[in-house]
């Protein structure tokens, strides 16, 4: 099965908030309650959300898609947020953010996020990045491990709130 990857546009809103839906849990630790993940989907991954993300100047979104549609994306966002753990913790600058890497359990494994990574990475570059960084639950050892393969080192702690929660992070940095 080939699998290609492509800047999304207004047309996939509506394919991103499912993706969202099917993956953000995955990333979140077993005391992430329903209505936690419900106010989250609605507030950050709705298809609303995603049809302004996909026109952000700021922002690029990067679907992977196979023959039945999107099976993952990624979101690059330039900058570093405005927290101090994350600035403190980030010091490759100019530096953007890889935002919500989300792949459909039925590709894990597969390559889908390593084809969105390097895509997400090309685009940093190319925007003259001297690096990447990202946030990851600290309980989320599968993804972690990706981005230590990914070529991504802990540089720090953040926290993330999901709906009435916080939660703790790792902050993860990749020179280019
Ligand atoms: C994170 C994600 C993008 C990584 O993509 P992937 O295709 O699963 O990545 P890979 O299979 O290449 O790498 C994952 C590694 O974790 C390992 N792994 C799998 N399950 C694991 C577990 N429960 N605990 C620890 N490691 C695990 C895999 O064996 C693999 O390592 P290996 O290549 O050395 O064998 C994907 O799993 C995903 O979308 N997860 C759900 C959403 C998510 O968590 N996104 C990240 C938010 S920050």
């Amino acid at each position: 099965m080939t699998v290609t990857v492509r800047p999304a546009t207004s047309a996939d809103a509506t394919e991103l908030a499912a993706v969202a839906a099917v993956t953000f849990p995955l990333a979140c630790p077993p005391s992430v309650t329903d209505d936690d993940v419900a106010d989250f989907l609605g507030s950050v991954l709705s298809e609303d959300r995603f049809a302004e993300y996909v026109g952000a100047p700021d922002r690029t979104v990067i679907a992977a898609v196979d023959r039945g549609g999107i099976v993952g994306y990624v979101m690059v966002v330039d900058g570093v947020v405005d927290d101090a753990d994350v600035r403190a913790a980030v010091t490759a600058l100019p530096a953007v953010e890889i935002s919500k890497l989300y792949v459909l359990p039925g590709h894990h494994g597969e390559g889908v996020s390593h084809r969105l990574m390097d895509a997400a990475v090309n685009r940093a570059r190319a925007g003259g990045a001297a690096g990447v960084w990202l946030g990851v639950n600290q309980e989320n050892v599968r993804a972690q491990r990706f981005y230590t393969k990914q070529g991504f080192e802990k540089v720090g702690t953040k926290r993330f709130r999901v709906g009435g929660q916080l939660h703790h992070d790792f902050v993860m940095e990749r020179r280019l």
